[in-house]
């Protein structure tokens, strides 16, 4: 099916339409066409794949292309696809794609009108800025939401692309993506709070203490769950957890709410396993009240 595909225009020149230009030159398509950001960034990317063109209109990039591939930020969707529906600019013979993990194929409900084939196809990797590498991409799981005729050909794009494509239905996707933002956001918040700590107790490499820690624990938790949690809130030491927040209180107040929050999350799934006097206090202590079993 990706035999028909050859020309890919995209159209937002940030993060992932960066790397995805890459990728896709290296995968044989050719990219013919950039639309969409800053004309300084529509320049930069083409500069980096030969044969491909800047473009001030998304509806003219996307004219030539036979895939086209909609990297901008989720909110922004709709109405960029809607323009290219409103313009004429798709149709029966092309394919959109976006890859916002958040929404499915509603976003592009006019592009579907014309004919045209639709997808959403998230990679479940992080993609900061400058990242350039198509190996970033390699062996990485992607949610794959469309049409049950177009999962096919989708499918084999993102397998094109050295990806692992797993459907996921349109009316979970926002599920979907709150779960990977608490594995990359959340759990990068709380490693940046965990170093900001060590930094504050003097310890001059975090890093060395943190980096096989973190490791483990996740690599504990992904294979048997919440069952896996170690530590003072899973033992009940109620008296360490007010340790921590009396310094963290007075030393880096600027955590405590991090600590209280993450706290609570460590809380709930291990809750039925502690005496429930125990639970209370932790609950309170770390919903913001004094304890006073904690002295
Ligand atoms: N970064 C990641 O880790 C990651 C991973 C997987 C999927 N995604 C998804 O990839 C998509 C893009 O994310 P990103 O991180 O690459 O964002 P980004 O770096 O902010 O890039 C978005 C690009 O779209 C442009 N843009 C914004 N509004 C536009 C509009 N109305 N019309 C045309 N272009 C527009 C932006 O231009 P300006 O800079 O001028 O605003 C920018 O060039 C999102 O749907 C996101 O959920 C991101």
């Amino acid at each position: 099916m990706n035999g028909a595909i050859r020309d890919v225009a995209i159209i937002g020149p940030g993060r992932v339409g960066t790397l995805l230009a890459v990728s896709v030159a290296r995968a044989g398509f050719r990219l013919v066409a950039v639309a969409g950001g800053t004309p300084e960034a529509r320049d930069l990317l083409t500069r980096s794949v030969a044969g491909s063109r800047p473009c001030a209109s998304p509806a003219d990039a996307v004219r030539r292309a036979e895939l086209v591939l909609v990297c901008v930020p989720d909110d922004a969707l709709e109405d960029v696809a809607t323009d290219l529906a409103v313009a004429d600019a798709v149709g029966p013979d092309q394919h959109v794609v976006h890859v916002a993990g958040s929404r499915g194929c509603a976003p592009l409900h006019r592009v579907a009108l014309t004919g045209a084939r639709v997808a959403a196809c998230h990679p479940a990797m992080t993609v900061p800025t400058g990242a350039r590498d198509p190996e970033l991409l390699v062996g990485v799981a992607w949610a794959v939401t469309a049409p049950v005729p177009d999962r096919g050909w989708a499918s084999e794009l993102v397998t094109g692309l050295g990806g692992d494509p797993h459907v996921v239905p349109e009316e979970s996707r926002a599920l979907y993506h709150a779960g990977l933002v608490l594995a990359s956001n959340a759990v990068g918040a709380a490693v940046a709070a965990a170093r900001r700590l060590l930094l504050a107790a003097r310890v001059d490499q975090p890093q060395a203490f943190l980096a096989p820690l973190i490791e483990a624990s996740v690599a504990n938790v992904l294979a048997s769950g919440a069952s896996a949690l170690t530590g003072p809130i899973v033992r009940g030491d109620v008296g360490t957890v007010a340790g921590h927040l009396e310094v963290i209180d007075r030393d880096t107040p600027e955590l405590s709410e991090a600590y209280r929050a993450l706290g609570l999350a460590t809380l709930s799934p291990v809750r039925p396993m502690l005496e429930p006097s125990v639970a209370g206090s932790l609950q309170r202590l770390l919903g913001g009240g004094r304890d006073e079993q904690a002295g």
